[in-house]
């Protein structure tokens, strides 16, 4: 019998100081930063969940790479070793780098995009979605019926809705969609899976209208991993092999190496059309840089290289997911109400379930982030209102997002079980007291992406 508890299957030889803070040096903090916490300073945080891109540790092999880097300015050898890497998980013919995920979306959506174009998506994340608006396109979101049930368990929560697919295609014309793409896993839907089954549907339905398929790929090793956990018939395959075969289903993909390239910076963009590839590889010396570096330095090539195979490491995956569940578990079964179930990067808290006496008008999910870093020092995002709310240009009335959530996102290979157990006991702490929390106002905005700069000022009454 193996044992139950899941190690974190790499040891320490380098480390990080974590500045402790007092509760009264945080008050401060928090105050000097208008209780916006994308306005204080990282080494003011003791654990820093804000997000899991860019936040990786890398290994002992990935900072040899770094050494190795070969930084040509053409034809560099780190190049190669990339595209070589990339090539045998995702399979396409054409690999492009750039220096993260918007940059591979930009480029995609130039190309393919024109005023009234639309573009379907399980869930577009924030940067796909206005990279698509920007060219005067839209963006649409087809959930599966599943997703909104936020307190349900479903194993493919990430999963499109087929029949809302053919719908959209129906009423807007396949000429108007000059491609359909999949985000595994669906961030911006609680970091949910999306199931073969599905790939490979949303593939025939392309497949009958002419359309390309793209896979928004940040996080495929974690969505193949679900798919060999929770899918039948994968339960004996390698996550490379489901990987592999989830992108046989695409004509391209976009991909961040900041998540699942286990590299603090990068991304790729991949396709089998060589007339995209070499629209692409233009854009991308106007912007970027020449097709073998891409924004990037040849170390960055390396360590991408090396992190997208060892993200695929099953002893990793599985360590990443017990310290990912593990924490949504015991907020859970403590009363916490959380998206279910926990996905594979974050933990989502329905703020608005748990703060019922903080109206969406006064930002529930702005209050817990900010109680999370008083009490420990925690740094969470908040993703509702402060994020999404809109200004009804006539009312002058802010419109309140769908969903107050708090994202909690784990860093790869950052924290141990101590820190994990750490984050429970504040949000449970946080928990007990959650009737005296109040809500926020905002002082100060700007009429774009507002949550990265705006100020709060607490409210001292309900
Ligand atoms: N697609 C998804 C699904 C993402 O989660 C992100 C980034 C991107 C594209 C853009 O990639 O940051 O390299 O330009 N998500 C980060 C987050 C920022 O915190 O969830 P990027």
């Amino acid at each position: 019998m193996p044992f139950k508890t899941i190690i974190e299957p790499f040891r320490i030889k380098m480390i990080e100081p974590i500045r402790l803070t007092t509760q009264a040096e945080r008050e401060t903090i928090l105050q000097q930063a208008h209780y916006n916490l994308f306005l204080a300073r990282a080494e003011d945080v003791m654990i820093d969940l804000l997000t899991d891109s860019g936040t990786s540790a890398m290994s002992a092999e990935q900072w040899a790479g770094i050494v190795r880097g070969d930084e040509s300015y053409a034809g560099s050898r780190s190049y190669y070793r990339f595209e070589q890497a990339v090539q045998e998980i995702f399979g396409f013919k054409h690999v492009i780098p750039v220096h993260q995920g918007r940059a591979a979306e930009r480029i995609l959506f130039s190309i393919v995009c024109k005023p009234g174009s639309v573009i379907p998506n399980n869930t577009h994340f924030d940067t796909t979605r206005a990279n698509i608006e920007y060219l005067g396109a839209r963006g649409i979101d087809l959930p599966g019926p599943k997703a909104k049930y936020t307190q349900e368990h479903h194993p493919f929560k990430g999963d499109m809705d087929i029949d809302a697919l053919k719908s959209l295609i129906e009423e807007v014309g396949a000429d108007n969609i000059p491609l359909v793409m999949i985000t595994c896993t669906n961030n911006s839907g609680g970091g949910q899976p999306v199931s073969m089954r599905n790939i490979r549907a949303v593939r025939e339905v392309c497949d009958q209208h002419g359309l390309p398929f793209f896979i928004d790929a940040c996080r495929f090793a974690e969505n193949a991993y679900f798919i060999k956990l929770r899918e039948p018939g994968y339960e004996h395959k390698s996550v490379k092999a489901i990987a592999q075969e989830m992108f046989s289903y695409a004509d391209g993909c976009t991909m961040s190496g900041k998540k699942d390239g286990l590299a603090n910076i990068g991304g790729f963009l991949c396709t089998n059309d060589d007339p995209l590839a070499q629209a692409g590889k233009e854009l991308l010396i106007l912007t970027e840089g020449f097709p073998t570096y891409g924004g990037l330095s040849g170390r960055d090539l390396e360590a991408m290289a090396i992190g997208l195979e060892e993200v695929l490491d099953e002893a990793y995956l599985q360590y990443r997911f017990a310290s990912t569940r593990y924490l949504g578990e015991h907020i859970s079964e403590a009363g916490v109400p959380i998206v279910q179930p926990p996905g594979g990067h974050a933990i989502y808290i329905d703020a608005g379930a748990l703060l019922p006496h903080i109206p969406p008008s006064q930002y529930p999910g702005q209050s817990l982030v900010v109680e999370l870093y008083r009490a420990g020092g925690i740094r969470a995002v908040e993703i509702g209102s402060v994020m999404f709310g809109k200004v009804d240009p006539e009312t002058r009335v802010e419109q309140p997002a769908r969903q107050e959530l708090v994202r909690l996102a784990i860093p790869r290979r950052v924290y141990t079980q101590s820190h994990v157990d750490y984050v429970v006991e504040a949000i449970l702490q946080v928990y007990e007291r959650r009737n005296t929390l109040r809500g926020y106002k905002i002082t100060q905005q700007t009429p774009f992406l507002r949550h990265f700069t705006c100020w709060f000022e607490p409210l001292q009454e309900r």
